[in-house]
């Protein structure tokens, strides 16, 4: 009887700790996203070149796999907010605005795979995507599945227009629902990052349980200043963040956003490099058709990217905060 009782509580505690178990990711992403460089332009007239459209994301995969990026690592193109049409189809799908990807995503994620990269979609766990489009909730394996039909390989799933209350309940049910699908899919959640007021209510062992990577503060934006403040609350969390962190789960303090004119070239290079130490994902957000030589080199820089893809995944943390020099371990 004692025997049977023991087999139960072992039974129910490997039940409890089942865990996202894909296989993917085990170095941290790199890759190319729209969002901080081209946010939500949908005025293709005005921004012919710089609006959210199909010329977009095949131009950047042409330079990202021509211009040396794909050589040292970078992989993914992301699709970010602003692709939809504002209505689902009558199957209830989601759909590409027609006008701007007249070929639809699915012709979109054939064009990056035949460059030999992968492809990547973003949608959100609530009725809304932050810039209006149609959410997910009441669609996600709807929606799980026509990913899949589209060969997207990564999601990126916000986390605007939802409660916050719903969500350990909503982005584990997304998970099982991307995974019923049968095609790898690697699964990117906002979810924490709509608890940063809340950190004592973050449960990082959990949320790692059921996302390949996550967000936990702020949006980054084109500017140094912002870089600045996503170091100093990551630094402020830092034991929190490093226990959960390795191959397969990491932290998303956000985009690379070297590349881009706002930052001088020693700004971009403290971003690459505190990132590396990190282990972070690289996921750049600039316009690869126009960066400056010096740029590009810190952007393709593989020493430190080698540091970054360091297979044990290592949440490098701050042990001294003295104005210069700064010192790390890792
Ligand atoms: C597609 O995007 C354009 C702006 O580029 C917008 O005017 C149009 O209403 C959108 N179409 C749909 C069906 O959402
Ligand atoms: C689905 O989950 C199972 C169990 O964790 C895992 O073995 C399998 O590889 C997953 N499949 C996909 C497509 O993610
Ligand atoms: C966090 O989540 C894990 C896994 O779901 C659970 O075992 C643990 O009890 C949770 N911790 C807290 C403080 O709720
Ligand atoms: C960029 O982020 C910084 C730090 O959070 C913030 O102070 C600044 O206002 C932001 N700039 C823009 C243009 O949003
Ligand atoms: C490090 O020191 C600087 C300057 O004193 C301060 O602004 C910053 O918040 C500190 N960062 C951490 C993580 O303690």
């Amino acid at each position: 009887m004692v025997q049977l009782k023991n087999l139960i509580v072992i039974f129910a505690f490997f039940a409890i700790v089942e865990c996202l178990n894909n296989g993917l990711v085990r170095t941290p992403p790199m890759g190319w996203m729209s969002w901080t460089k081209f946010y939500c332009e949908i005025d293709c007239i005005k921004h012919p070149k710089g609006c959210i459209n199909e010329d977009l994301y095949a131009s950047q995969a042409d330079r990202m796999a021509k211009d040396g990026y794909k050589d040292v690592g970078y992989e993914y193109i992301h699709i970010d907010d602003c692709w939809m049409s504002m209505q689902r189809d009558r199957a209830g799908r989601l759909t590409a605005n027609a006008t701007r990807f007249p070929h639809g995503i699915k012709w979109l994620a054939d064009y990056v795979h035949n460059l030999g990269l992968k492809f990547a979609i973003y949608e959100d766990y609530g009725t809304k995507t932050c810039g209006g489009y149609p959410g997910s909730l009441g669609h996600l394996q709807t929606d799980a599945n026509t990913f899949a039909q589209w060969d997207v390989d990564y999601l990126k799933l916000d986390g605007c227009y939802a409660e916050e209350s719903e969500m350990p309940k909503g982005y584990p049910e997304m998970e099982r629902d991307l995974n019923a699908t049968g095609r790898p899919i690697v699964y990117a959640c906002s979810w924490p990052a709509y608890l940063i007021s809340e950190q004592d209510k973050v449960n990082y062992t959990e949320i790692s349980q059921h996302c390949n990577l996550w967000r936990n503060f702020d949006d980054i934006n084109r500017s140094w200043k912002s870089i600045l403040s996503i170091i100093d609350w990551y630094n402020l969390f830092q034991d929190k963040m490093a226990a959960v962190h390795g191959p397969g789960q990491w932290n998303d303090p956000d985009m690379i956003i070297a590349g881009n004119s706002e930052l001088t070239d020693d700004q971009a290079r403290a971003q690459m490099t505190i990132w590396s130490i990190w282990s972070a994902p690289l996921i750049m957000s600039n316009d690869l058709r126009d960066i400056t030589p010096n740029q590009k080199e810190i952007l393709q820089n593989k020493e430190v990217i080698a540091i970054d893809q360091d297979p044990l995944g290592h949440f490098g943390k701050l042990i001294v905060n003295v104005s210069y020099p700064f010192m790390w371990i890792f």
